[in-house]
């Protein structure tokens, strides 16, 4: 039985009437950019992460980029992240003109591990940028604590992360302000690229919106600040608002799916995700953890089963970023973990059927190595 990794035709059969009539009052409106739709998304967002203010921009990696910028980090600066993530993390950070400074991952949740960015801490240091790997958030009580001690900034990238929280606390409301991204394959996807930037700080809200035209004061064509073209178009946000509306259901069945992998995977010989206390995990993605990783896609694949490997390579090990890190051996825990991670299917349109077979698939691998 053939298991897709994710199902965009039937994700868009959904709210394909509502996309299409937002579609066409866009298009005879000409009001395409900075309309309803962008207003609808940015308030409906904020409110649903018990937010002051949310900004939409045309991608994660602007939103990360831009949230950092206007809350004045820049040439100078040291920011603590991980390398166990998507490159635009790191990237946005040396645009910025700022230094990346890498630590280390927890080997439970694969996100940034507190202890040590407590050791990356240098008299350099701005800011921390943990990442919420897969849905769930990363040790966010501890880094507030550590930045209160050291007079640090925290940033989220929350990115994988839109809806996620810990105990009612949401993405967004942990430090000066979090980047969420709408990329085609996330939870709440865009027909391409969207992002947002969440905060509750008025100053970042005011300087985001205002790099996110140019760096455009209050008057037109009066300019405070180098900005950017970073506008949502608005026939996203009105992609993204029908899809919002489903974002709900569709996270429950992903929660559902996550259960029944949890449940049923139990006792085998394989790591399975751990979710941290008072996190309430949205399952981006779902990730197993084995040395016998390469051997065990192989195996779904044979079963039509796909299965992806997020991320391969940490981001130090890359030629770009090496000048940043420490090499090979620096950070053993990401280094391991990106030798032996593999996500597995987990979306809204995945049968019960699909599901018992990714689970009869792995079973019958985990057995057959005992
Ligand atoms: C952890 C992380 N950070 C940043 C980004 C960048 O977002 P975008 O692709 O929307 O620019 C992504 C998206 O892929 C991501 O997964």
């Amino acid at each position: 039985m053939r298991v897709p990794f994710i199902d965009l035709k039937t994700q868009y059969s959904e709210v394909q009437a509502t996309v299409e009539a937002s579609f066409a009052e866009i298009l005879s409106s000409g009001a395409y950019v900075l309309g309803r739709f962008n207003k609808e998304l940015e308030e409906d967002l904020a409110k649903r992460h018990k937010v002051k203010h949310g900004i939409a921009v045309n991608s994660g990696t602007d939103a990360l980029r831009i949230m950092m910028q206007a809350a004045g980090i820049g040439p100078g600066d040291e920011v603590i992240v991980p390398t166990f993530t998507f490159v635009a993390t790191v990237e946005v950070v040396v645009q910025i003109g700022a230094t990346p400074v890498f630590a280390d991952i927890d080997a439970a949740t694969f996100c940034l591990d507190p202890e040590a960015v407590r050791k990356a801490i240098t008299p350099k240091t701005k800011a921390i940028l943990p990442v919420h790997l897969y849905g769930q958030l990363a040790d966010v009580k501890a880094f507030e604590a550590i930045a209160k001690e050291h007079g640090l900034l925290v940033f989220e990238d929350g990115a994988q992360a839109v809806l996620s929280h810990h105990e009612g606390t949401y993405t967004g409301a942990w430090g000066s302000a979090s980047a969420l991204s709408f990329y085609v394959t996330k939870n709440l996807g865009a027909a391409g690229d969207g992002g947002l930037i969440l905060t509750n700080d008025d100053e970042v809200a005011r300087r985001s919106r205002s790099l996110r035209i140019h760096g455009m004061g209050r008057e037109r064509y009066y300019y405070d600040e180098i900005g950017y073209t970073s506008r949502m178009p608005e026939l996203q946000a009105a992609f993204l608002c029908a899809k919002l509306a489903r974002l709900d259901d569709w996270n429950a069945r992903r929660a559902a799916v996550a259960a029944t992998y949890l449940n049923e995977l139990a006792g085998l010989p394989i790591h399975l995700p751990v979710t941290s206390p008072g996190n309430h995990h949205t399952w981006h993605q779902f990730s197993v953890r084995t040395p016998d990783r390469d051997a065990l896609m192989a195996h779904l694949k044979e079963r039509e089963i796909d299965s992806a490997i997020y991320y391969p390579v940490p981001l130090h090990l890359h030629e770009p970023y090496a000048h940043f890190g420490h090499g090979k051996g620096s950070l053993p825990v990401t280094e391991e973990v990106s030798d032996q991670v593999l996500c597995l299917p987990i979306h809204q349109n995945l049968a019960d059927d699909q599901v018992a077979w990714v689970v009869e698939s792995i079973r019958s691998f985990a057995t057959a190595k005992v």
